[in-house]
């Protein structure tokens, strides 16, 4: 373990690190535009430079190794005049319109300029023109003003998701980001993670079109949650307007909306990266909501449907139950507890793969496309769903089920949060509390739990899961599920 001197003081650094690296470990901050902890080095922003003592030039901290004894400064004259003038470089033709940039409040550069520079530009020439809208795809949109050819993006594409739509076109002020239209490479639109490039872009130049212009981020709060797309379980956040900013004339549905979705760093399910999927998760979350339990499709009150639904299970003595692989480790939980005695289980997949979706790949997208498989599967095994001709009852929570093929003439208890023609056909239905609704964790399929929050309050009129296995419990099963 090289010792090596930052400003002075003395660190252990590790032989594979660079000094940029070995810096940020011990809590010394080295500013960076195109070093990214996830792609190769490209070195060329120069805004890491610093002085290696004695010397009287500066070098860049992201391309260089440690070694025993090397003596760095990060904070001389001569590193902050340097940055100083890489700030003026970079913003040269950089338009000041953070006002309207879907960037600003998280910009590394709008950051950088207030930190190391924070004067007016010094040139004296017009700056360079050039497509404000470029669409890269029917999810991104380009602003090549505010681009500072980092080439992030591009080495995003070529090291992460392969897909190696990007590259540069052009030479020095006309430099551009385009589609690299290669042999052998895919369009942006075929890159199933291209959304991250948005993330990992340090100034407002990559925009998603969903998010374009829709809020300013200091208004929006980010709850720590988990894509429920696939068995992968990425951690990611949600954000939705903060309490502090709700608006309260125009729409209040944009309260309780998801604004965007974003990966959050978890090394041991997804690390910085997240697929499209994620991005889309409002599309599924905000679907028309089914809000008002029934029986076989009159709206009753919840203790009606309560009533009538224990009513069939105490009657019932070959009850079946579909158990949800998208319910939270509690609520499967609280369905054993309660339930588990009185019903033969089977586990069932609620989605599937749709038409056009990336089904699995080597980075992170699994071919189970259910959250919870993994603790559903570990409480009530991997059989295949059968019906034995005797049974009187059966349970259906969540989706994924056909209900012309379940048993004729027996009556149906279902459980589920949307809005469907199958609500009405169950004998009691109940409607249920959405994943944004709630705390839980799911395990994914290596068997790594991780939790989400609730973002929002769940509509009155709606029920969680757990309190409904509760409240069918038989008297006996509910004693031994609250027992410690
Ligand atoms: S678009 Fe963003 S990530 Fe790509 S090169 Fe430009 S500044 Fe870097
Ligand atoms: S890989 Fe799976 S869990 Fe991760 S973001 Fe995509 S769909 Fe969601
Ligand atoms: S971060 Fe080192 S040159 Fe860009």
């Amino acid at each position: 373990m090289p010792q090596i001197f930052i400003d002075g003081q003395p660190f252990e650094a590790r032989t594979e690190q660079t000094v940029l690296e070995a810096a940020q470990e011990h809590g010394v901050y080295i500013p960076r535009l195109c070093w990214h902890p996830k792609l190769s080095i490209a070195g060329n922003c120069r805004i890491c430079v610093v002085q290696i003592e004695g010397r009287s030039w500066v070098e860049i901290s992201c391309n260089m190794p440690v070694s025993e004894g090397l003596r760095v400064l990060t904070d001389s004259d001569l590193v902050r005049a340097h940055r100083k003038a890489t700030m003026q470089f970079i913003t040269l033709n950089h338009p000041v319109d953070c006002g309207i940039c879907d960037k600003a409040g998280e910009c590394t550069l709008q950051d950088y300029h207030a930190a190391y520079n924070g004067e007016a530009s010094v040139s004296r020439e017009p700056k360079v023109a050039s497509t404000k809208f470029y669409s890269l795809s029917e999810r991104i949109t380009l602003d090549n003003e505010r681009c500072i050819l980092c080439t992030r993006c591009v080495r995003f594409t070529r090291e992460i998701s392969k897909s190696h739509a990007l590259g540069v076109q052009e030479r020095g002020d006309h430099s551009v980001i385009r589609p690299a239209g290669s042999l052998g490479s895919k369009t942006l639109d075929e890159d199933a993670y291209s959304d991250n490039i948005v993330d990992i872009c340090p100034v407002g130049a990559l925009l998603s079109k969903s998010f374009l212009y829709k809020s300013r981020v200091w208004y929006l709060k980010a709850t720590p949650s988990v894509c429920p797309g696939c068995e992968r379980g990425c951690a990611i956040d949600i954000w939705h307007r903060r309490p502090e900013w709700f608006v309260h004339s125009l729409d209040a549905a944009q309260n309780c909306a998801i604004e965007r979705v974003t990966p959050r760093d978890n090394p041991a399910v997804n690390g910085p990266w997240v697929c499209n999927k994620a991005r889309d998760l409002a599309q599924v979350f905000e679907r028309p909501r089914a809000e008002a339990p029934m029986r076989k499709g009159r709206v009753v009150a919840l203790d009606e449907a309560l009533s009538a639904a224990r009513a069939l299970v105490e009657r019932s003595r070959h009850a079946v139950a579909l158990v949800s692989s998208a319910g939270s480790n509690e609520e499967l939980q609280a369905f054993q507890g309660a339930l588990g005695g009185r019903f033969t289980s089977f586990v069932k997949r609620d989605a599937m793969p749709l038409p056009g979706e990336v089904v699995a790949d080597d980075l992170l997208i699994r071919a189970d496309k259910n959250p919870n498989g993994f603790t559903a599967r570990a409480l009530f095994g991997g059989a295949e769903v059968a019906f034995a001709p005797e049974t009187d009852l059966v349970l259906v929570w969540g989706q994924g089920v056909e209900f012309s093929r379940l048993p004729r003439g027996v009556p149906v208890i279902f459980l589920d949060a949307f809005m469907q023609p199958e609500n009405g056909h169950a004998d009691v239905f109940f409607p249920l509390s959405l994943q944004t609704e709630r705390a839980g964790h799911y395990t994914n399929f290596a068997g790594v739990t991780s939790g989400f929050e609730a973002c929002f309050a769940k509509p009155a009129s709606v029920v969680h899961a757990e309190d409904v296995f509760r409240s069918l419990a038989p008297v006996k099963a509910l004693t031994q599920a609250v027992s410690p």
